[in-house]
């Protein structure tokens, strides 16, 4: 049987990761963070005095990567977004964390995927997906209180410039742009608590899993 995969993709801090979480601890399934990828990537590059920006030495880090890394909390930090967004925009890079992400997608009885291109790119048959999105200020505004609650103090104009910086390059890079696959249900969750947004997303994925299963 084919598993059931749900993609959810989105700009930073569009609730995506909290949706992620929960849908996973509701149906029982494993859930991939795949932004940790890319922020595992951009800072042990640059821990090794590579240049974020040159393909090869990310790459080179991306063929070396392994899942044990990607617990680390130094990834959580707000330069670890901003290095991961970086080496995002290569080719070798993104390839190379590809077998990763569907080996993981095509686990026995489904997974969650959070990311950017996962109903694009990684998993284009999964039979649901959403796009999540919300304004550049409340999604600054949520960043900004996470990584003051993570002990890092920030000023909120940084976060939103940061923010706007990050969905520029994420959506205009050449490899898998940031997207909504046209089958993706959207869900702003701008006026929405994470309560409301977790239900509603719920319910897209309960109505996708019926078609789903109508069909296997
Ligand atoms: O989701 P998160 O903020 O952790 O992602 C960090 C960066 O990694 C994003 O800004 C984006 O450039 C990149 N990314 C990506 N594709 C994914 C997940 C993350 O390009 N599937």
């Amino acid at each position: 049987m084919a598993s059931f995969v749900i993609a959810v993709d989105g700009p930073a801090a569009s609730g995506k990761g909290t949706i992620a979480t929960r849908l996973g601890r509701e149906l029982g399934l494993p859930v991939l963070d795949t932004g940790l990828l890319y922020r595992a990537v951009g800072v042990l590059t640059a821990q090794a005095g590579g240049n974020p920006d040159d393909e090869a030495a990310a790459g080179a880090t991306a063929t070396r990567l392994t899942a044990d890394l990607l617990a680390d909390p130094a990834l959580r930090t707000r330069t670890a977004g901003e290095l991961a967004s970086r080496v995002a925009v290569h080719r070798k890079v993104r390839e190379r964390l590809l077998g990763f992400q569907r080996t993981f997608a095509a686990q026995p009885g489904g997974a969650v995927l959070d990311g950017r291109d996962i109903g694009t790119v990684i998993c284009p048959d999964a039979p649901a997906k959403l796009y999540v999105t919300a304004t550049p200020e409340i999604r600054a505004e949520r960043r900004w209180k996470q990584l003051e609650g993570q002990g890092e103090a920030v000023a909120y104009a940084d976060v939103l410039a940061d923010i706007r910086r990050r969905d520029a390059r994420d959506g205009a890079r050449d490899a898998a742009p940031m997207v909504a696959a046209p089958d993706a249900t959207l869900l702003d969750t701008t006026e929405m608590t994470i309560e409301q947004a977790a239900d509603a997303a719920r319910r897209i994925v309960e109505a996708a899993r019926a078609r789903w299963e109508r069909s296997h």
